[in-house]
């Protein structure tokens, strides 16, 4: 086995995984100097910032690891052909959303992205490079990226010393809001190759910080293929959980007992059992499209409807939410000021992408109701863009609130949609002071203690909780 010494690696793609997972390799390996390349400029500057509340995301940890690492051996830039043509190694780490138009529109995975990034690579690559994959990306990608760089390769050959490439996949199983704990100690390392001496050269890499046995490897198409099974069977616990959170609404079981009591079975595990207004972030829904699409595309047509029905379920709770606020509500929400507590699809994350509160925040507006939102993180110009993208037909109001009272002042409903720390253990007497009879606080992420509301007005509607 010839062993490759890595030195520089660059990192084509500075988003929620780019970013973070790069800070912790340049953390944990300062020998190395880490290369970080986008093409949106914007958010280059940003990751730039000299203040680092300007990140471009929002990540418990990130901005320590950054302060001691940016201009050290962690750079960012927009400077593509330099960063790629002196790494012996490059991730690909760009986005790789469903497509929305062509062939597999609404369930394939658009791989434009990565498609012009493995150009890049193979126009600006010198002498021998590892290509990595690190976006999630459809079973046997990693033949179309050896393809594109072969063939592109060999139209730039004639002036250029010969280049050679290996394709290795490394997918990220981080997860947001715990990004940095997640590389840090993660559960496990995924690498799927042929070629050992470039598998062997990424596994010494994560054996600065990850102990071997947690180091997985594997063929490229099974590690591929772990990405996307990963991802659909965590959201198929959401959807399993949430459908039974709507059985106990209507039998006078609770959710919250019935997780405790199913999850302490340790077949079953008691992680990712917490009932709520489903899943959203920018990977389980396309992650699984894709695996429904590949489903259908392989000839396994059973196989496809078992996993859509993951993300019908999940659609429908969301309806079913949006529905019973309107039917407490006396069946009508026009002109009636409802609260938003929560915008981003989960805690401690500035990121809002497939979040349950866009798609239920619209079916309000479109009712003509007045909402005013909170979210500890999220911009004002970020949920502008979230309802500019979907279509729907807005006969309401909304605006941001600065606080927890500001955005409750004279509402006649709260409905809490990300169980941020803030939002527990809220004092209810003076909130209730704030808010119009009959007040309904809706609250879909078990935030509310029911006893902290008993000597208020409020009427409490939880989410899996029968009566
Ligand atoms: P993102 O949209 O936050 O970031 C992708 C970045 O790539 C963008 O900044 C974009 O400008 C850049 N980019 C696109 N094409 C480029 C090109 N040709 N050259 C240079 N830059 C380019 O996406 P993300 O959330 O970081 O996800 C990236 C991949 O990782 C996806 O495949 C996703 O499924 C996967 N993933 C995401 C998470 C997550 O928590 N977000 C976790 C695990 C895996
Ligand atoms: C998820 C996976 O957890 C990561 O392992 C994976 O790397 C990542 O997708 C990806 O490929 O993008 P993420 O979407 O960031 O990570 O966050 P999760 O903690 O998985 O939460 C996803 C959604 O499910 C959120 O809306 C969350 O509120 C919801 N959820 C999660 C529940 O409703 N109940 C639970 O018990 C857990």
């Amino acid at each position: 086995m010839r062993s490759i010494k890595i030195q520089k690696i660059c990192c084509i793609g500075a988003g929620y995984v780019g970013g973070p997972t790069m800070s912790v390799i340049a953390d944990k390996c300062p020998d190395l100097e880490v290369r970080v390349v986008d093409i949106n400029k914007e958010r280059i500057d940003a990751w730039n910032d000299s203040d680092l509340n300007n990140l471009p995301i929002f990540e418990p940890g990130l901005d320590r690891i950054i302060s001691r690492t940016r201009g050290r051996n962690l750079f960012f830039s927009t400077e593509m052909e330099k960063s790629i043509s002196d790494a012996d190694m490059i991730f690909i780490s760009v986005n790789t959303p469903t497509k929305t138009k062509g062939l597999g529109a609404g369930q394939a995975s658009d791989l434009s992205w990565v498609e012009a990034s493995a150009r890049q690579v193979a126009k600006y690559a010198k002498g021998h490079t590892i290509v990595i994959e690190k976006s999630t990306l459809p079973v046997r990608t990693a033949q179309a990226i050896k393809e594109i760089l072969k063939t592109t390769n060999r139209e730039n050959q004639k002036n250029e010393i010969a280049k050679t490439f290996s394709v290795l996949s490394n997918p990220e199983f981080l997860a947001e809001g715990t990004a940095i704990n997640d590389l840090e100690k993660p559960d496990r390392v995924l690498i799927g190759g042929e070629d050992s001496d470039a598998v062997d050269a990424l596994v010494k890499i994560y054996l600065n910080w990850v102990p071997g046995e947690q180091i997985i490897c594997t063929n490229l198409w099974s590690s591929e293929l772990s990405k996307l099974a990963a991802n659909a069977f965590l959201a198929q616990r959401i959807s399993s959980i949430n459908s039974i959170s709507a059985f106990c609404e209507a039998t006078g079981a609770d959710v919250q007992e019935v997780a405790k009591a199913i999850g302490t079975d340790k077949r079953i595990g008691n992680q990712f059992l917490s009932a709520g207004p489903g899943f959203g972030g920018s990977c389980f829904k396309k992650d699984i499209l894709n695996l429904v699409y590949l489903s259908g595309y392989f000839g396994l047509p059973e196989v496809a409807d078992y996993w859509n029905q993951v993300v019908v379920l999940n659609t429908w709770q969301q309806d079913r939410i949006y529905k019973i606020v309107l039917e407490k509500l006396f069946g009508t929400v026009n002109g009636k000021n409802i609260a938003i507590l929560g915008f981003s699809f989960k805690a401690n994350t500035n990121d809002t992408r497939e979040s349950p509160a866009i798609r239920i925040s619209s079916d309000l507006l479109e009712e003509g109701a007045i909402l005013s939102i909170y979210d500890p993180k999220v911009s004002f110009k970020r949920i502008e863009e979230d309802f500019e993208k979907i279509s729907f037909n807005n006969q309401g109001i909304w605006k941001m609130a600065n606080s927890i009272p500001e955005a409750l002042k004279n509402v006649d409903a709260v409905l809490i949609l990300t169980a941020w720390d803030e939002f527990f253990g809220l004092d209810w007497n003076y909130l209730a002071s704030l808010m119009r009879s009959p007040a309904w606080v809706f609250d879909t992420r078990s935030v509310v203690d029911r006893k902290e509301i008993e000597n208020t007005c409020i009427n409490l509607w939880k989410l899996g909780e029968g009566n």
